[in-house]
């Protein structure tokens, strides 16, 4: 099917205004940022009756003239206005200081991505996350093999933008996942057992598997063996690029959460088929993903826009975060079919419930 999306219909002048905005985007996220890590919006939110310049600089300890030039930034950037010689918050100011999404996000560009940006010319000419060789290092070809060494500001915001993701979702998630109540789960991209500690917390019998790299799936059985479910929690360290090795087989799920969004369309075929062999007779894949077109909120679309560059730039190259009907597709090719959906799970996830086409009837 043909795909449409957005329109021209903005007026010459807000589309200017609006070129403006992406022509100063980096120097304009620095001031956001300064703005909430100095504390300046805290105390705008705390104070709605809201400061002079002056006053600002002097309680958060800053010059007059540099508080001044990041508020009248502000103003620009709608965070702060200005009544009366006093700044107030904007409620974008408020959602920048508070809210946990966009907490995660802007953390996560500056932590992880701000730098490397530098190269995604780079580094979608050579197809490689040029991003995280020239910034990081180039020892690793993604991201994935890479995290366990990465700087502890990197991690920290790389898993507190995967996790909160994620997280948000487990609750509904559990629900749905035990009413057939299953014994044997695979976590496919398990990282650091997160979904399957929560399974074995929540369901006395179930017995989970997680494929990871070996620096994640050791921060998996510590955490595992820390909450007492080693006996319950398993897992084997590979690359699961390699193609030719084969999962472990025989579960009652095959789960992949924010899982195949790593891989280039390619790759992803070859997961799902090793996915499929990996399933018992009445096995199901459960895929759980954040499709750009599923979206209930333009925040969380444009967010996932945004995500999708960190996948060229940083991750390794070649990933994305797809369109639903790319992942109907490439389900398609592998003889495999959607039997259930569940949309908005969590805060912006899809999940998706398939199994083989032709499976036999009993
Ligand atoms: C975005 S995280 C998702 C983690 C978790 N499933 C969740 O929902 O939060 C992707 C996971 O896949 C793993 N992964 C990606 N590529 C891999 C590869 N080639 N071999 C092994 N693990 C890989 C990463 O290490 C990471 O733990």
């Amino acid at each position: 099917m043909k795909r449409n999306y957005g329109n021209d219909n903005k007026h010459a002048l807000t589309a200017k205004l609006d070129a403006q905005k992406i022509a100063w985007a980096p120097m304009m996220f620095q001031a956001a940022r300064a703005l909430r890590d100095f504390g300046i919006l805290k105390l705008l939110l705390e104070n709605k009756n809201g400061f002079t310049s002056s006053e600002v600089a002097e309680k958060i300890g800053i010059s007059r003239y540099g508080a001044t030039v990041l508020l009248e930034a502000g103003l620009s950037l709608e965070l702060v206005y200005l009544e009366d010689d006093v700044f107030k918050l904007t409620k974008t100011g408020f959602f920048l200081q508070s809210d946990p999404l966009t907490k995660a996000n802007m953390d996560f560009t500056q932590d992880v991505n701000y730098e490397a940006f530098m190269y995604l010319q780079e580094s979608i000419k050579n197809s490689k996350p040029e991003g995280l060789h020239r910034v990081f290092g180039d020892r690793w070809a993604t991201v994935y093999e890479a995290l366990a060494e990465m700087p502890d500001q990197f991690r920290k915001s790389w898993f507190g933008f995967d996790h909160y993701y994620s997280d948000n979702a487990f609750p509904d998630l559990l629900e749905i996942v035990f009413k057939k109540s299953p014994k044997k789960i695979l976590d496919v991209g398990g990282n650091t057992g997160k979904w399957s500690l929560q399974c074995v917390a929540h369901n006395p019998e179930v017995e989970m598997t997680i494929l990871d790299h070996p620096g994640q799936l050791k921060e998996a059985f510590e955490n595992a063996e820390k909450l007492g479910f080693k006996d319950r929690v398993k897992g084997h360290a590979m690359d699961l690029l390699k193609h030719e090795i084969p999962f472990p087989k025989g579960f009652d799920i095959v789960w992949m959460s924010q899982f195949l969004d790593c891989f280039g369309e390619e790759d992803i075929l070859g997961l799902i088929l090793r996915a499929k062999d990996a399933l018992n007779e009445n096995g199901k894949l459960y895929i759980l993903e954040t499709y750009w077109d599923d979206q209930k909120y333009e925040a969380s679309t444009y967010s996932l826009h945004a995500t999708s560059l960190y996948f060229t730039c940083v991750a390794n190259g070649n990933s994305r975060m797809y369109h639903s009907d790319d992942m109907r597709e490439l389900l398609d090719k592998a003889g495999m079919q959607v039997v259930e959906t569940y949309h908005n799970v969590g805060i912006s996830h899809t999940l998706m419930i398939c199994e083989p086409k032709f499976r036999k009837i009993k």
